[in-house]
């Protein structure tokens, strides 16, 4: 099954008199395991497209499914509880909770579910952590930490709850070249270790390489390119 089947999903933004379409009947398919990399100019609607696809906008028309879940019939409870369970999402600003430590940050997505933070899931937070290359940092806060640990920490977060697709937007802007491949081997290793589906939206030529296929947006058409990267 598909992690994510877009079907002429358009986004709208604004009123009658000034109307952006960011999202125009936009078709995409990313199957299970797949790594997306999604590319296109500023204001082309990538941001709009990850949001759709982790169901945190609804589109103004056309279909969504995650994972097989029809998105655009879930009312709004439902959706949130969704996204919370099936998508992981890695923002370009990462985020932190700024007066929680490195650990406490992923723990609270936990809670946000209502579920009890057990021995189980502060064992999957250090495990993610170790993982990552904090396993030292795990009681510092945000601002004890650099860019690219934030960004780690940000990516721990996102696969915290065993999410189905993860959504990345720029994860390497804020970060230095060397500093950056670091972070997408990671985000590489983690996404195929667990056999996650990822978008990940960049500006950075150099992170074409971590994906399996490359699409390009250009004002809210999706442009595939003819040959897949492994090519
Ligand atoms: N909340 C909003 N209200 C109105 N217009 C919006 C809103 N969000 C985005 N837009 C417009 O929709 C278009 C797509 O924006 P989007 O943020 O998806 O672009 P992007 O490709 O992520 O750009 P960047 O590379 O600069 O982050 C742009 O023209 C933008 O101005
Ligand atoms: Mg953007």
């Amino acid at each position: 099954m598909a992690a994510l089947e877009m079907h002429k999903a358009r986004k709208v933004y604004g009123t009658d008199d000034q109307q952006v379409v960011a999202l125009n009947d936009v078709d995409l398919t990313v199957a299970d395991d797949e790594m997306l990399i999604l590319v296109g100019p500023s204001g082309s609607g990538k941001t709009t497209l990850l949001t759709v696809a982790g169901a945190l906008l609804r589109p103004t028309s056309g279909s969504v499914k995650v994972g097989g879940t029809e998105i655009t019939d879930l009312d709004d409870k439902a959706l949130a509880r969704f996204r919370r369970d099936q998508v992981g999402f890695v923002f370009q600003s990462v985020n932190l909770v700024p007066f929680l430590t490195a650990r406490e940050n992923l723990l609270v997505v936990r809670q946000f579910g209502g579920a009890r933070v057990d021995a189980d899931a502060k064992a999957r937070a250090d495990q993610l952590l170790e993982e990552l290359g904090l396993g030292d940092r795990a009681g510092n806060l945000p601002s004890q930490l650099s860019g690219g640990q934030k960004q780690r920490v940000a990516i721990g977060r996102a696969l915290m709850n065993d999410p189905s697709l993860v959504l990345v937007d720029e994860p390497t802007s804020a970060l230095d070249s060397e500093l950056g491949q670091q972070v997408m081997n990671l985000l590489r290793r983690e996404i195929k270790g667990r056999g996650v589906a990822a978008i990940i939206v960049t500006h950075d030529d150099r992170v074409l390489e971590f994906g399996d296929r490359q699409v390009t947006i250009v004002d809210g058409v999706l442009e595939t390119s003819p040959a897949g990267l492994s090519a």
